[in-house]
């Protein structure tokens, strides 16, 4: 029923892979994975570990491997990479707890999809890579998770995003996100001025200053909108319903755990709080 498919896209030396999903042919969700000079950015999914191992081996070679974040469509392949190559893929110091057993915090749905990683040992990363021509920083940019971080290429301006931006506009929330924090790595990201961004969800970017910014701001403008609603005294689902529109069907299908539901609570949780502690009137109605 679910099928997967593989393509490969070269900008400049870096190789974007796209890894999609099917449904009857319907293409249901997609991930990028990239590759350049001996670095290879996440793993992809398990499900599609035979294809994405193919790709990997026709890469000149593979010195080092980092995760964005220890989602499973990030580090599927974590531990057949290590087997393969020898090598022992890096992340932020939490991803290397995460991968050590995945099945206990991926939800029923997300195993369907994109399968489970096996377990599969990790090193902390540094604050620097180095490849053969190249130097990365590597930025903590929590938000989406608490182990998320980005890849920063100075003098080339390339950006490896993770799922740090995603879309422009995005309505649907995992439960586990901190707006807030997302908002400001946005902000510090969007600050280095990156003259292309790679992201997981959306792929090659070219011109990140105008994508980051257009999410900061609707960010920042669902913020003030939602704040607008508990000064008016209208209840959470009113809120949503407003600024989102109607349904949530995602919510159903994840067992809650990416909704409209999670965006507007992501922001009540901290504007009701302000709100009260400024003598703030209209409270909430659950
Ligand atoms: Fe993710």
């Amino acid at each position: 029923m679910l099928r997967y498919s593989i393509k490969c896209e070269l900008s400049g030396p870096v190789c974007s892979i796209r890894m999609t999903s099917r449904l009857l042919g319907v293409p249901v969700f997609k991930v990028y994975a990239f590759y350049v000079d001996g670095l290879l950015v996440d793993t992809g999914f398990s499900r599609c570990r035979k294809g994405f191992l193919k790709v990997c081996d026709g890469f000149p070679r593979i010195d080092t491997v980092i995760n964005t974040h220890h989602h499973e469509d990030h580090t599927g392949n974590n531990f057949w990479i290590s087997k393969r190559y020898g090598i022992l893929p890096m992340g932020h110091p939490r991803t290397t707890t995460y991968m050590k057993s995945p099945s206990r915090w991926i939800k029923l749905y997300r195993r369907f999809v994109w399968g489970t990683p096996p377990p599969a040992d990790m090193a902390p990363i540094d604050s620097e890579v180095r490849t053969r021509n190249y130097r990365f920083l590597i930025l903590s940019t929590p938000g989406h998770t608490d182990d998320h971080v980005c890849i920063y290429e100075p003098n080339e301006g390339w950006l490896f995003s993770g799922d740090m931006f995603l879309d422009e506009e995005v309505r649907y929330t995992r439960e586990d996100e901190d707006i807030y924090e997302l908002l400001d790595s946005l902000k510090r990201v969007a600050a280095l001025e990156p003259r292309k961004m790679f992201c997981s969800f959306s792929g090659p970017i070219e011109r990140p200053g105008d994508a980051l910014q257009k999410k900061i701001d609707f960010l920042e403008s669902l913020k003030e909108k939602v704040e607008e609603g508990i000064r008016q005294g209208l209840s959470s689902k009113e809120i949503q319903k407003r600024l989102l529109g109607p349904g949530d069907r995602f919510r159903f299908i994840t067992e809650g755990q990416i909704s409209k539901k999670n965006t507007i609570q992501a922001f009540l949780r901290k504007s009701q709080a302000s709100l009260l502690d400024i003598g703030g009137h209209g409270g909430l109605k659950s």
